[in-house]
């Protein structure tokens, strides 16, 4: 009989019905629920309480605590990772056994792995939104000085934001933060997830049946080639000469445009002449969410907030013109957004109401740019609904 040590953070079951002296392969609990994910080393499981969907790991003692360690680490640094919850030790006296630990994260939900992605043996038109959502997942580990050094297709998962797709980091079992990450390091992770990704581009060839010659094995130099376009973009030096401040609000907006938030500008005087440099901290790409959620309260990614403020916007030029921005974003809310959650949750095929919303938003406005008027939100989902939910075509962005 071997014994264990639970930890599980505020907040959450205790998880004391779970029989952990037994590998979670042999448990039988009705908690149990089968769903998709990618693949993974370890024995993984999806367990059901009244608080929410948890997700169980098998894995040796240090990984495991590497693990929750590092998922830790990254709360609060704004960087997708899934929640880690607890951790279960000792399960055997070998340290190296395979399930001596288990580590419980939260389900991130409506989420799914790359496999519900592939279209034939690549990403077909997804391909894009792939490449440039994984990119920027690395570019936001590597600023705030964390080297995953196991970077893959299957550590990653995936949720639609609106027209784009959201990366999530799910594996921090290899992951270091350090208060930065030398160009070698960093360099070093792309490489890592170059060969990753060309790993995994074949195996899905060989699983789906497709002549190993049509596998994308580009794609992992393609991530890299965004991954160092975006670097440079945010990591550019500005000089500037002091009466031309305006470049620094420039500088700004460029990067509000790629959905980053700054944090901090520090102005450090340069040489005799009149000159600054302007040195940016960037902040996570949140800039919208943000803005939508201090506006209204109402929570979404990245994209989805910038289509809903979009919504609002509209929504306040219909007002009076002296109607107060705070009471029109608060009318905009009890009016329109919550009775739409109310009508989508659970009624349509995406499962997450706000990403539905949004596809409502996009279908009103091409319904309305046929008829050369405003169809207004209720016809537009009466349509949407009959015409079989469509979602963003993909080269959509957003106007
Ligand atoms: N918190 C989570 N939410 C949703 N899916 C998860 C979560 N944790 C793991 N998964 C699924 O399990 C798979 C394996 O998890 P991972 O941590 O990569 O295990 P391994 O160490 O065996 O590679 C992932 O690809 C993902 O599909
Ligand atoms: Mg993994």
């Amino acid at each position: 009989m071997t014994s264990h040590t639970i930890t599980i953070r505020a907040g959450h079951p205790d998880f004391l019905d779970l029989e952990w002296d037994r590998s979670i392969v042999e448990w039988s609990t009705d908690r149990i629920v089968d769903l998709p994910k990618g693949i993974s080393r370890h024995e993984v499981r999806f367990v059901v309480y009244p608080e929410g969907t948890y997700v169980i790991k098998e894995l040796p003692l240090r990984a495991a605590r590497r693990d929750y360690t590092v998922l830790r680490e990254l709360e609060g640094t704004g960087v997708k990772a899934v929640l880690p919850v607890g951790l279960v030790e000792d399960r055997s006296d070998d340290p190296n056994d395979e399930r001596s630990a288990a580590l419980i994260t939260r389900y991130a939900d409506f989420s799914f792995s790359y496999r519900e992605l592939l279209e034939g043996p690549g990403f077909g038109p997804r391909r894009k939104q792939m490449l440039d959502a994984f990119a920027w997942l690395l570019v936001e580990l590597h600023l705030i000085g964390c080297f995953w050094g196991d970077c893959s297709l299957s550590n990653v998962l995936y949720r639609y934001d609106a027209d784009a797709i959201e990366t999530i980091m799910v594996d921090a079992e290899t992951a270091e933060l350090h208060d930065e990450l030398s160009d070698g390091r960093r360099l070093e992770d792309l490489q890592i997830m170059i060969e990753n990704v060309a790993g995994g581009m074949a195996d899905i060839a060989s699983l789906q049946g497709f002549d190993i010659d049509d596998a994308d094995f580009e794609l992992g130099d393609d991530v890299a080639a965004r991954y160092l376009a975006l670097w440079t973009e945010v990591n550019q030096e500005l000089v500037i000469p002091r009466d031309e401040r305006f470049r620094i609000r420039e500088r700004i907006e460029r990067l509000n445009d790629l959905g980053v938030t700054v944090d901090e500008v520090e102005l450090i005087p340069v040489g005799e002449e009149q000159r600054m440099k302007v040195h940016i901290k960037i902040g996570v790409r949140d800039f919208h969410a943000r803005e939508l959620e201090e506006l209204t309260g109402v929570r979404a990614l990245e994209q989805q907030a910038r289509y809903i403020l979009g919504d609002l916007h509209y929504f306040q030029a219909l007002q009076k013109p002296d109607t107060d921005r705070v009471i029109s974003a608060m009318k905009w809310r009890v009016q329109e957004f919550r009775p739409m959650m109310q009508r989508l949750r659970g009624a349509t095929k995406t499962a997450d109401p706000v990403q539905a919303y949004c596809d409502i938003l996009h279908h009103r406005y091409i319904l309305s740019s046929l008829a050369g008027h405003d169809v207004g939100t209720q016809a537009a989902v009466e349509d949407w609904f009959a015409a079989g939910e469509p979602g963003y075509p993909l080269d959509a962005s957003p106007t």
